[in-house]
């Protein structure tokens, strides 16, 4: 049993034996004053207790806190097991300074025990997961919320992951990811927000407060981690893992802005990357984690490596052993080993030999145990372990409400043709096809933390639910998407799939029921695990015999809905030939079919818009809005510019697009000038009128183009953007302001500045609209 009291006895010795602050707290900018207000800055009472700590400890506790263990060794190995009995000692030794994947509150008291009854400073463990779009309640995968362009929702979503992993005892999430990505063969887009700057760095910033709320310390909350800094989307040809090769500008342009925004949030953590990035490895790389993020962006907060990506500079062939790794991951400013074993033999050596400063050790010690101060765990090392929270507040009815709310907002109305949706409930029979139609366990995506196998409503459940009695529901699987070679629901990296499915048994009865149906529901798309990390594919085609039981059921009977289900991008081209309607309904998470049913009757009118460009074919790859002109944008009557012979530029759905049951259109677009200094700002107007016959929602997007620049600009950049409720007939006026903050980038001064010049502006429902304006910046 823990003698809590001695333990605060201790602590409070420590305490006294403290030295004088060195918290930094001396910047005015305004985000760091609403910080200090949200209380996730540092506070000089905490950096006093911080260097109290420091000043008791041994190199060898040190070293512990920038060790960080894995915990499942129920699932993964035996108690007795040799690596499970060494990690106990550790713990004990208090040379450990956090745990993942260490689940319940139950296991999480038990093993933050070890710590405080043995170990000598009785330094809490942080407990960190993946809780990546929810922790059981699931939400939506990321990139499927972000369709939603819901900043509220979207923090709301994060808030209640939050609230369930602390009631189970986690301080700390791996998320969120703020990789931008713009390659669906990437497995891991469906993590993001997508491909673009600004949308990822709102979302980004919401993540961020969702989990984190306004105060660390809270019951509720938890350590957010902005990861994976920096690159990782941009893995060469989509493939995970990959090598990047972006330019300077590309890399503080595109990449670095959501990164910077959660430093300015208060995020508490960053994660760096397993890519190198122009021949140096992200975990070794200094100029962006000691020189960048701790240095200019000045920001407190301590980086975490990947799984083992410190031992992995010996494989990128940047370092010769573990030895070599850790003096360079440390010194780059990675301060915390997730399972290299690299750190613990290779810190205290290096100190010894005059190859590492103490005070480069200090500096990483100094943050972690600022990030466990900061979320109360010495004040109470088993705050977040109480068993009454873990079972009421977890997967409540209250939860499941609002995870249906977030998912049928991230639905993405893609086609709809002689207006089949929504159907109408006195239809007399519907046909629910297809092998994603009953899946219960799909929705639920990859990244699932501790939702239950099976648990999702499947689209049949939803749409029996919302039908009454008179309607026949006919299901029939169809095929099998996948041939299972491992039991479900097991660890996802130990889930190989395999498509090459050959029983085509089912399709005659799929079409029978297709034949005796006014309307057929298709559920295709991807399995849960085929989008994620380690998911990268060549093609983004429909897999296994899913094209053949759609052209079977199409020539039956052509009013066909696709509802599909995915984690990227796809290849619709050909599906579309053959449908007059669909639905992307991602990996919606627990309550996806209820959520499907409320968009397919017109219970709720779809709102949400693609993150992410849909391309004509897998060849377009990497495919974004937001592209160069080239010096060759267009035909001059000859095949010499920048184009392909078999394709458009263009995607097939783009950036920002999404239907709606009814329509918007835009008038009046006004800017207040056409003349600005390069510190001015003016106003946009413009009116949106819903002009057809049901209420709904428009995501209205402000969109610029910087003619001339010191460096190539893209053709449009999303800079703005404003989701409205409309009734039907109803006009309202949306403003935007252009500014600085708008107009700036980095420029080839190596400095974000606005340069004069002029300027296009942009205003519609997606990132096509030719709404446009212009005006111009002077000196
Ligand atoms: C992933 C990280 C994740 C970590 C811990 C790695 O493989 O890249 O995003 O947080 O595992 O599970």
């Amino acid at each position: 049993m823990l003698n809590k009291r001695k333990y605060f006895i201790n602590l409070a010795i420590l305490l006294l034996l403290g030295c004088t602050s060195s918290g930094r707290l001396a910047s005015e900018n305004k985000d760091r004053e609403a910080l200090k207000e949200k209380t996730m800055l540092s506070s000089p009472d905490t950096e006093r207790k911080v260097d109290s700590v420091l000043a008791l400890m041994t190199i060898d506790e040190k070293v512990g806190q920038l060790v960080q263990y894995n915990g499942k060794w129920d699932a993964t190995g035996s108690k007795s097991s040799k690596r499970y009995k060494y990690k106990i000692e550790k713990l004990k030794k208090g040379e450990v300074g956090s745990m993942l994947n260490i689940i319940s509150v139950t296991s999480i008291r038990e093993t933050q025990r070890l710590v405080m009854e043995h170990s000598r400073l009785k330094i809490p463990l942080i407990f960190g997961y993946d809780v990546i779009h929810g922790y059981q309640t699931m939400f939506p995968v990321p990139l499927g919320e972000s369709a939603s362009w819901d900043l509220e929702i979207i923090e709301q979503s994060a808030a209640i992951a939050a609230k369930e992993a602390s009631a189970s005892g986690l301080n700390w999430t791996f998320a969120p990811m703020l990789d931008i990505s713009r390659d669906a063969r990437w497995g891991r887009i469906m993590e993001g927000a997508g491909e673009d700057t600004y949308l990822s760095t709102q979302i980004g910033v919401a993540r961020v407060n969702g989990f984190q709320g306004n105060n660390l310390s809270d019951i509720n909350t938890i350590a957010a981690c902005a990861k994976h800094f920096a690159g990782y989307g941009f893995g060469e040809a989509g493939r995970d893992y990959n090598t990047v090769q972006v330019g300077e500008y590309e890399l503080h342009n595109i990449i670095l802005p959501p990164f910077k925004a959660a430093a300015n949030a208060g995020v508490a953590t960053f994660m760096n990357a397993f890519n190198d990035i122009d021949g140096v490895p992200a975990t070794g790389h200094k100029i962006l984690q000691r020189d960048l993020l701790k240095g200019k962006w000045n920001w407190e907060g301590f980086v975490v490596s990947d799984w083992g990506s410190i031992g992995e500079m010996q494989a990128h062939g940047y370092a010769t052993d573990k030895k070599h790794a850790s003096e360079i991951a440390i010194k780059a400013g990675s301060d915390m080993d997730m399972e290299s074993y690299a750190y613990e033999a290779s810190l205290k050596p290096l100190v010894e030999e005059g190859k590492v400063s103490i005070a480069l050790i200090d500096d990483a010690v100094r943050r972690v145990l600022r990030v466990k101060f900061q979320l109360g765990l010495f004040d109470d090392p088993y705050k977040y372990c109480d068993e009454k929270r873990e079972a009421t507040e977890v997967y409540s009815t209250e939860h499941l409400e609002i995870a249906r709310d977030v998912a049928k907002k991230s639905i993405v109305l893609l086609k709809n043709e002689k207006d089949i949706l929504p159907l109408s409930k006195d239809l007399k029979s519907i046909a629910v096809i297809g092998p994603l139609a009953d899946d219960k366990d799909s929705p639920l995506g990859n990244w699932r933390a501790q939702a239950k196998y099976n648990s999702a409503v499947s689209l049949l459940e939803g749409i029996k639910a919302a039908v009454s009695d008179n309607i026949t529901v006919y299901y029939e699987k169809g095929v099998d998407l996948t041939v299972p070679t491992v039991t479900p629901g097991e660890n996802q990296f130990l889930f190989p799939l395999e498509f090459n499915t050959t029983d085509r048994s089912g399709i005659p009865k799929a079409v029978e029921a297709a034949k005796k149906a006014e309307i057929v529901l298709l559920a295709i798309g991807e399995d849960a695990y085929q989008s994620g990390e380690g998911r990268s594919q060549t093609d983004i085609g429909f897999k296994g015999l899913q094209m053949e039981l759609l052209e079977a059921i199409q020539k039956v009977n052509k009013n066909i809905v696709i509802i599909l289900m995915n984690g990227r991008p796809m290849d619709l081209s050909r599906p579309s030939e053959l449908v007059p309607s669909i639905l992307e309904c991602w990996h919606l998470g627990s309550q996806s079919g209820h959520a499907i049913a409320d968009v397919v009757f017109g219970d709720y009118n779809p709102s949400g818009k693609l993150p992410v460009s849909f391309p004509h074919n897998v060849g377009q790859e990497p495919l974004y809005y937001n592209r160069k002109n080239t010096g060759r944008p267009s035909s001059k009557g000859n095949v010499a510019f920048s184009s392909y012979r078999d394709a458009p530029n263009t995607a097939f759905y783009p950036f920002g697009y999404g239907l709606s049951y009814t329509t918007f259109t835009y008038n009046n677009l006004n800017l207040d000038k056409t003349e600005i200094t390069v510190n001015g700002s003016l106003e946009v107007s413009v009116d949106i009128t819903n002009s057809g016959n049901v209420d709904g929602e428009e995501v209205v997007q402000l969109y610029i183009r910087d003619l001339v620049g010191s460096i190539t600009r893209p053709i449009k950049e999303l800079k703005g953007f404003k989701k409205l409720k409309l009734k039907a007939g109803e006009t309202q006026t949306v403003k935007f302001t252009i500014d600085s903050e708008t107009l700036q980038f980095y420029t080839a001064n190596k400095k974000w500045e606005v340069e004069p010049g002029q300027f296009n502006i942009f205003v519609g429902g997606s990132s096509e609209t030719e709404l446009q304006d212009t005006f111009v910046v002077i000196k």
